[in-house]
């Protein structure tokens, strides 16, 4: 079987389009997978860029277009604090979103960051993933919608440059440490984010831009940054960037 990425790139006057036309596009991509599949399931993303998207979801013009009942949240991945942190990643979403729509409790299923041991939290988290999907012990979860960031390095979901999580190919969720940042993460590893229907990056902001041109680069030259080894299988790959972070490619 051939199989192939297609890779589009939107860029937006700034950040509040950007998060205007991903809301749009994240409702439209729950709104098909519904009526197509009886259902929707998505890993969402932490970090700061995503939260005008996720407020903008809980605003009545798209919150009723949304059959949230069929909804099903996940991550792509946890920052390994206590759940009282704002910058976890489900709590910033449960403020901005998740308490704001009628989503049932049931259809949120989240990386246990606050883990004494986030090495049991990783298996732990596989686990809900093999049985919402109903998988055996080498089946991929095959998400309908993958919502990334990157990082100024080239990191994306907690893969980072250098991080032990990158060479995974079995687990389907890892836990490492990320001296960078002096914390654990928890992640879904490449198998998982590279069987999604569609993965939409979100990037904005100048200190995007050299990451941003060395991903999306045809050449094999330069290092191979984390989040341009996300390439679907049988999937598309959306990037949703300002032209703050654009402003490096050749247009
Ligand atoms: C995190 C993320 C990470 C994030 C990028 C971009 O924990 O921060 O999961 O992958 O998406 O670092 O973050 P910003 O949106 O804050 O720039």
């Amino acid at each position: 079987m051939v199989s192939s990425t297609q890779v589009e790139l939107n860029i937006f006057q700034d950040l509040d389009d950007l998060s205007r036309q991903t809301a749009t596009r994240f409702a439209g991509f729950a709104r098909d997978a519904v009526r197509m599949e009886g259902r929707f399931t998505v890993a969402l993303s932490g970090g700061s860029t995503p939260q005008l998207t996720y407020s903008l979801l809980a605003q009545e013009a798209l919150r009723s277009q949304i059959p949230w009942d069929a909804i099903h949240i996940f991550w792509g991945d946890e920052r390994c604090v206590p759940l009282e942190r704002p910058d976890n990643h489900f709590t910033m979403t449960t403020e901005l979103l998740l308490s704001k729509v009628p989503i049932p409790e049931g259809n949120v299923r989240r990386m246990r960051g606050e883990a004494a041991n986030p090495h049991e939290a990783a298996p732990e988290y596989e686990g809900s993933l093999r049985e919402f999907f109903g998988l055996g012990p080498t089946g991929i979860p095959r998400f309908d919608l993958i919502l990334l960031g990157m990082g100024a390095d080239g990191h994306t979901a907690s893969l980072f440059p250098g991080s032990p999580g990158l060479e995974e190919r079995d687990k389907l969720v890892v836990a490492h440490y990320v001296p960078k940042v002096g914390m654990n993460r928890l992640t879904l590893t490449y198998p998982v984010l590279n069987n999604a229907r569609v993965i939409m990056f979100l990037a904005a902001g100048n200190e995007k831009a050299e990451a941003l041109k060395s991903v999306l680069a045809d050449d094999t030259c330069g290092p191979i940054l984390p989040a341009r080894l996300v390439k679907p299988v049988e999937g598309e790959v959306i990037w949703m960037v300002d032209r703050a972070a654009a402003r490096l490619l050749d247009r």
